[in-house]
């Protein structure tokens, strides 16, 4: 068994993958290499990489979330205590299954007691666990003062406490360096031989279709700018990258946001779908970006 996402998470990359193995850099990762994902989410990528290159000697995290980072460092660390702990809300959830009154009460009351923010790592680590896995569609959306704010969901019987999961990633989690903050900070754990993965948040096909804010910070197309001179910089200074991206031309042939961008670099158009939608009729096939240098 191997390692998986252990949140549900807006842009999980696992129907990405296979599309971004054909653009891997196989100078760099046929040798030792680090490799570095400066957005990590739900590290779809991460646990794939750890996976399947013994040749990956380091890893480097990154996320601006830092109730998610956290959360890396509980599994990381405290793994056995996260689990007894869920394992417990779990049993008490599932035995209020037939009473929806009661259930509701038991999720807004741990939805309260995360955004108080003043419990320990551990316990609040669970928290943000146990109401990605029973609010409404794994949404992870929090409001101006950072609070949480999306409904419960209609699970049945959510699985809260993967058991063998979460030991499996504390395992994967060993040698890899967790950090909290900007994208850019990532740059100085860079060494001679590194590959970069990002994936941004994407930017929106439309107005209406803004589903970017993960963080109580949007990321505008400012954003999208400075992240594209950084790959810019880190191009000049000779590390490799892949970055993925959503295709703004495909919904609007005149729009070059990003073929202006990036026009320095290699743009691939691949056919992905998006797993976290509310709306059925979104679900279906769209095109993303891979860009790589
Ligand atoms: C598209 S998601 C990544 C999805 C991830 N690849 C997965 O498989 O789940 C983008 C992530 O970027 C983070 N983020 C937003 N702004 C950031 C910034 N300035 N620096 C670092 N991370 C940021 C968000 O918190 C979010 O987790």
């Amino acid at each position: 068994m191997r390692a998986k996402p252990f949140l549900k998470w807006a842009g999980g990359k696992t129907q990405l993958i296979d599309q971004i193995r054909e653009q891997l850099p196989l100078n760099i990762i046929e040798q030792p290499f680090t490799f570095i994902e400066p957005f990590v989410g739900s590290g779809a990528m991460l646990f794939w990489m750890l996976d399947n290159f013994p040749n990956l000697e380091h890893a480097v995290i990154n996320d601006v979330n830092t109730d998610l980072t956290n959360c890396y460092l509980t599994i990381q660390n405290e793994v056995e205590n996260l689990i007894k702990i869920l394992a417990e809300w779990e049993f008490e959830l599932h035995n209020l299954s037939d009473n929806q009154e009661e259930k509701k009460e038991y999720y807004y009351t741990k939805r309260t007691l995360f955004n108080q923010r003043n419990l320990e790592q551990t316990e609040q680590s669970a928290l943000f666990i146990f109401l990605n896995r029973t609010c409404f569609n794994g949404l992870y959306r929090v409001n101006r003062k950072n609070e949480f704010n999306v409904p419960m969901g209609s699970y049945k019987r959510p699985q809260i406490c993967n058991v063998e999961n979460l030991k499996l990633v504390s395992n994967a989690l060993q040698n890899v360096t967790i950090l909290n903050g900007d994208f850019s900070q990532t740059l100085e754990f860079a060494n001679e031989n590194t590959f970069f993965y990002f994936d941004p948040p994407y930017k929106p096909l439309s107005e209406t279709s803004s589903f970017n804010s993960y963080s109580k910070d949007e990321f505008c197309d400012n954003e999208q700018i400075r992240l594209a001179q950084f790959c810019e910089r880190l191009n000049n200074e000779n590390y490799s990258w892949i970055l993925s991206n959503s295709d703004v031309k495909g919904k609007d042939p005149n729009n070059n946001f990003f073929d202006d961008l990036y026009a320095n670099f290699n743009i691939h158009r691949v056919n992905a779908r998006r797993s976290i939608n509310a709306n059925p009729e979104k679900r279906g096939k769209l095109t993303e970006l891979l860009i790589t240098n």
